[in-house]
């Protein structure tokens, strides 16, 4: 199977077939979900908090970010890899952000994606200008939970879902192949997929997105410290970590591994 290209995801919301995506933040991962056929793989600044322990997401940094996706994108044969730009990556110059977008192309990504409506809209035009696609991001924006205040759905009254209309609209406009929705009321999530012809990718958002996301160490049961209400956790290998690790200690302390020699 060739690579997905972002003309394939667009397709897709043409065709009426959900895309799927998935973070993964390293080789081996990578390559399990690329073989399970995900469309879209983020190495995304979640990474922070599921696999360094991080409260936030705000002290994700660009070495950090490009050491874990060249890990991903040398596994991944398949899947569309997108490079999510760090906290402070990009809300400085436009030459700097292009910079910093064009740092993940290198590091083996084929898109990054930015968090921001309309006031990133320039952002994203001068990233896509220079020949990189970009991937928005509205709704709520981890990288602003202090202004916002806490993990809230977005789009719930009228004002704040014209507002995340226009904010979608002008990622489009600036030329985004795609917008991601966190945490967005299903209503205002379903009126902005049907009007854009861009896919809307929903983690939060409601069953009326062109597609879907999750953090793979949420569906995976790998992350304890909380699971967000919309996730669908499909194993439990914190358990199984803790069993494997346990019968393992047990076998060492009964002298059962390894064989003993005579
Ligand atoms: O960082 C991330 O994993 C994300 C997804 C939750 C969309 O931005």
């Amino acid at each position: 199977m060739p690579k997905i290209t972002v003309r394939n995801i667009l397709e897709l919301k043409e065709s009426g077939k959900p895309i799927v995506a998935l973070t993964a933040y390293d080789y081996f991962t990578a390559k399990y979900i690329d073989s399970a056929g995900v469309d879209i793989i983020l190495v995304g600044d979640s990474l922070e908090m599921v696999i360094y322990g991080s409260d936030t997401t705000l002290t994700a940094n660009m070495d950090k970010m490009l050491f874990h996706t060249e890990a991903v994108a040398k596994a991944t044969k398949n899947a569309m890899v997108v490079g999510d730009m760090p906290f402070l990556s990009y809300q400085g110059s436009l030459g700097d952000a292009v910079l910093n977008a064009g740092r993940f192309l290198q590091a083996g990504a084929q898109a990054v994606k930015i968090e921001g409506g309309w006031k990133f809209s320039a952002v994203v035009r001068a990233i896509v200008d220079s020949g990189i696609p970009v991937m928005g991001h509205i709704g709520m924006l981890p990288q602003s939970v202090h202004r916002i205040g806490g993990y809230i759905t977005q789009g719930e009254d009228e004002d704040s879902s014209r507002r995340l209309f226009e904010d979608a609209s002008s990622l489009q406009e600036a030329g985004a192949f795609s917008i991601v929705l966190e945490k967005v009321d299903s209503n205002t999530a379903k009126k902005i997929t049907q009007n854009l012809n861009i896919p809307t990718i929903g983690i939060g958002a409601g069953s009326h997105c062109d597609g879907q996301i999750l953090v793979i160490n949420d569906i995976l049961g790998l992350y304890d410290k909380f699971t967000p209400p919309f996730v669908k956790q499909y194993t439990n290998l914190k358990e199984e970590i803790i069993r494997s690790a346990k019968s393992y200690a047990e076998d060492v302390r009964n002298k059962k591994f390894p064989k003993q020699e005579g």
